[in-house]
Order: C-alpha cells, then sequence, then structure tokens
C-alpha cells in the first residue's frame, strides 16, 4: 500500500470480529515497533501481548468499555522511564513521543495486514498496573487492540475529519 493511502485506511477500529489474530501478524507488528526511531535510540519500550481470556480481563477492567471486548488481542506498550533520553537544557523525558512512534508504526502496519486497531489512553493505569504486576520504572502508555475488523465496524473511514492543511501549516513565520 502506499504511504497516504495506508495512513487514510488506518483509523480506530472499536467492532473487532471474535477472530484469533495469527502470531505471524502480531510477530510482525511487533517488528515494526521494534524498528521505530527513538531519542538516541534508546529504545525504552517495552510491549506486552496478552490474548487469553484472563489476560484480556485484566486489560479489560483497566478501560471498562462494551466495544473493547470484543478484542482478541491487545498490545500494551510501557515507557522505562530508566531507559528514555533526558534532554540535558530541561531535563525533558522523551519517553512518550519515543512510544507514540512505536504504537502507531504497530497501528499502520496492523492496517497493512488488514487488521484493526485503536490507540487507548484513557485506561487507569493503577488498574493496569496492579493486574499486571508492573514494576515501577514502566509506565503504561497505550493499550492497542488488535484483530479483524467485524463487518459494521470495518467500514472503512476513509474520509478523515481533520483539519485543513491551511489551518495547520504556516510557511515561515508564525
Ligand atoms: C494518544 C491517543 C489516545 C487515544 N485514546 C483513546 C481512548 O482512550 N479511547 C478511544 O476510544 N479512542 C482513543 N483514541 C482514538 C482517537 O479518538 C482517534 O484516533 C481520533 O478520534 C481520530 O480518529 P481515527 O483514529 O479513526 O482516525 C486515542 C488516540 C490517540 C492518538
Amino acid at each position: 500500500m502506499k504511504f497516504l493511502d495506508l495512513c487514510n485506511e488506518r483509523f480506530s477500529l472499536r467492532d473487532y470480529q471474535n477472530k484469533p489474530v495469527e502470531k505471524e501478524k502480531i510477530e510482525k507488528v511487533l517488528e515494526a515497533a521494534r524498528l521505530a526511531p527513538s531519542a538516541v535510540n534508546f529504545q525504552p519500550w517495552v510491549f506486552l501481548v496478552v490474548q487469553t481470556p484472563d489476560g484480556r480481563s485484566r486489560v479489560i477492567e483497566s478501560y471498562k468499555r462494551d466495544w473493547i471486548q470484543s478484542a482478541p488481542c491487545f498490545v500494551v506498550a510501557f515507557a522505562n522511564r530508566q531507559e528514555s533520553w533526558k534532554r540535558k537544557v530541561d531535563m525533558k523525558d522523551f519517553a512518550d513521543v519515543d512510544l507514540s512512534i512505536a504504537i502507531e508504526h504497530i497501528c499502520l502496519q496492523a492496517t497493512e495486514l488488514g487488521l484493526g486497531t485503536c490507540w487507548v489512553c484513557n485506561f487507569d493505569p493503577a488498574t493496569l498496573k496492579s493486574n499486571f504486576n508492573v514494576p515501577e520504572h514502566l509506565e503504561p502508555i497505550a493499550i492497542i487492540p488488535l484483530g479483524y475488523p467485524s463487518e459494521n465496524g470495518g467500514v472503512s473511514k476513509a474520509i478523515k475529519n481533520r483539519k485543513q492543511l491551511s489551518e495547520i501549516v504556516k510557511w515561515e513565520t508564525l
């Protein structure tokens, strides 16, 4: 798929088929995350794959929405704050930026494979951390449900509700 077509095709899928995702496809989306750039190439991330009924219910407990229950697989993306680059001049931590790039690689690669995803950040981090005994230095950044689109959910949202370029791009001066 051409890159802009891929960007158009990716959308937030909130209705999944009750069908497991093949291991090779999960590995492929994780490979896309692995290849993502990161500040100073520190790669401050960990990706937890959850597919079992018990694991899925522990994820869902942190984000209680009906739609998410249909997802057969979750990738939970964690930032490792011990490994992330901090800018010396102001100690700004770039873990969130690094994780965002890797997570979007996952979403775009999944789209190319005919899979749907949705960024989910509005979960309860304390619940997620306690349900998976997450060590202190790892911060859950996003839950990414992964699966095949259901018949209804799979309707392509190719026409995106986005600001126009003229609203968001300034040339030479702000
Ligand atoms: C950082 C981030 C956090 C998000 N968190 C949630 C979330 O908690 N729940 C949800 O349903 N969608 C969430 N979304 C999805 C956005 O609502 C969605 O990307 C946006 O409305 C644009 O729609 P599209 O993804 O279909 O193009 C999140 C997206 C981003 C980038």
